[in-house]
């Protein structure tokens, strides 16, 4: 039995109450445009549920009423992966109301969680109970569990513990056709069937709707050090990468790199935000070695790591924070570096991959080709580098206009960079997802036998083309 448009609104109406069916403009503009505000969509209402079966409600009417879903987090997707489209036929399930901590199991290092809770909730909560919760990114004050999981999120905590995806065990999924499925098992092994739970992380809200999910704690570190090291190049980078994997192993929690121009750019938007190393060097590594030993044992260990750095000449000046004040302060100045490209003006992003083997030639190359076509071109280059991701960003040369800039030539760089991700055997996407943003290039990149499974799966498991169509798959 079909719906009309303003049974469904009524129905919803009825169901969430009417304060929480958003119809007017002014409450849903928060909803319709992108964090880096490229795109803009409309809506035929945001819809605010508060239980999973308000969830599965929802999208059986929708499927009723043949209105698509745009799923919706916190609304920081880098790819434009939550914005609706431009039809105003399309409604938006925010899961913000589903925000509560279900229960947490001392004994099983878990705990069992709603989609729509902000991320720093979880990691407080954990804390105070004496856990870690480890997914760790500069949008976490804002990003949502479910969104984070909908896009695998990777963050500042991958290299020790691993994407959102190696953080959980168990999901309840709304699926495209209503119903609930009831995955929230808390178990480590669990070899039975095809894996439901790791089609639906990273999906992007195409396959269904995420409404809860059973995350892993670890144990909280007693001690944490952190560094900033100045080095000159890239491939002194990642010897220092490896001279701390081989000397402190598992201990080591955090191995970020940041360009000398992409502090310069955060110092120029936030003053107070200088890199405290003297002499502005090419690169500064962020490092973190957390420890359940003690303080002492991490420092000791910091430093003589650090000594041998020095010795071999792959470092040539750190600076080890004293406090935990100063260690945030570096973290958020590693954290402000987008920000500060947002403040900046629009610029063209391109999160990718790499063998952290091929990261030198990589950025040589590509460098090198995008300097000599467009002069004047600023490189906005930092990420994870122990996990191999770099956000390897373009900005225009300084006085040009961003937007006319980008119009003019996004499609020749993204070309350039993606050619040169190929040639090294890298991804697009390390860790922010397709969305709309890299909708046409992803067919390119995973190969058609590879792209048409992932369109059968997108078939099998949505046959009404319901769940946030135009993202990921055209
Ligand atoms: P949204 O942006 O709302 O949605 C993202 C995608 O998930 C969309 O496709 C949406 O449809 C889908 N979705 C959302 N909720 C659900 C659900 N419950 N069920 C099904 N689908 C759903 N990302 C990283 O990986 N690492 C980083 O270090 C990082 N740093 C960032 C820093 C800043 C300042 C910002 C703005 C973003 C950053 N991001 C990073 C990108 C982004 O924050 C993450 O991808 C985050 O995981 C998105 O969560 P969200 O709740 O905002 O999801
Ligand atoms: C980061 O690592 O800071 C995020 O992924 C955001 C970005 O790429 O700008
Ligand atoms: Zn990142």
């Amino acid at each position: 039995m079909g719906m009309t448009p303003s049974a469904f609104i009524a129905h919803c109406q009825s169901l969430l109450g009417e304060q929480y069916v958003l119809l007017d403009e002014t409450d849903k503009a928060p909803y319709l445009r992108d964090w880096r505000n490229r795109y803009q969509g409309k809506a035929l209402a945001i819809l605010l549920p508060k239980t999973t079966e308000h969830v599965a409600e929802i999208v059986k009417a929708c499927n009723q009423a043949k209105v698509s879903i745009v799923p919706q987090g916190g609304n920081t997707s880098m790819c434009g992966a939550a914005t609706p489209n431009d039809s105003g036929q399309q409604v938006v399930i925010n899961l913000k109301r589903m925000q509560s901590i279900r229960g947490l199991d001392i004994s099983n290092q878990t705990v069992v969680v709603e989609a729509g809770c902000i991320l720093q909730t979880l990691q407080e909560t954990a804390r105070a109970q004496g856990f870690l919760f480890p997914l760790s990114l500069g949008a976490q004050g804002s990003c949502q569990i479910g969104g984070n999981l909908a896009t695998n999120a990777g963050g500042t905590n991958v290299l020790r513990y691993g994407n959102a995806r190696e953080l959980c065990l168990g999901l309840e999924v709304v699926t495209a056709q209503g119903e609930i499925m009831h995955g929230l098992r808390s178990l480590r092994k669990d070899n039975t069937g095809f894996d439901l739970r790791d089609l639906y992380i990273g999906s992007e809200g195409c396959l269904g709707i995420i409404t809860a999910a059973v995350l892993k704690l670890f144990p909280l570190p007693v001690a944490q050090w952190t560094a900033l090291v100045a080095v000159p190049d890239i491939p002194s980078t990642i010897q220092l990468l490896n001279l701390f994997q081989k000397r402190t192993a598992a201990l080591l929690t955090g191995f970020e790199m940041m360009s000398k121009d992409s502090l310069d750019l955060t110092a120029k938007q936030f003053p107070h935000m200088k890199n405290p190393l003297a002499n502005d060097p090419a690169y500064t590594v962020l490092v973190e070695l957390s420890d359940h030993e003690s303080e002492e044992h991490a420092r000791m260990l910091m430093e003589t790591v650090l000594e041998s750095a020095f010795e071999s000449g792959l470092a040539s000046d750190a600076v080890i924070a004293n406090n935990l004040s100063q260690a945030q302060s570096f973290w958020t100045m590693r954290e402000h570096i987008t920000m500060a490209q947002a403040q900046e003006g629009a610029n063209l992003k391109h999160d990718i991959s790499l063998p952290i083997s091929s990261l030198h030639a990589f950025i040589e190359e590509t460098d090198r080709v995008l300097r000599q076509k467009f002069d004047g071109v600023r490189i906005i280059n930092f990420g994870h580098l122990g996990d191999g991701n770099l956000h390897y960003n373009v900005a225009p040369p300084i006085g040009d206009d961003p937007q006319h800039f980008n119009r003019t030539h996004e499609k020749a760089i993204h070309d350039i960079v993606y050619a040169h991700v190929e040639k090294h055997h890298g991804s697009i996407s390390a860790e922010h997802g397709i969305g709309q943003l890299k909708l046409p290039d992803l067919e390119a990149h995973r190969g058609s036998i590879a792209h048409q499974l992932m369109r059968s799966v997108k078939h099998a498991l949505d046959p009404n083309n319901i769940m946030n169509p135009g993202k990921v798959l055209s």
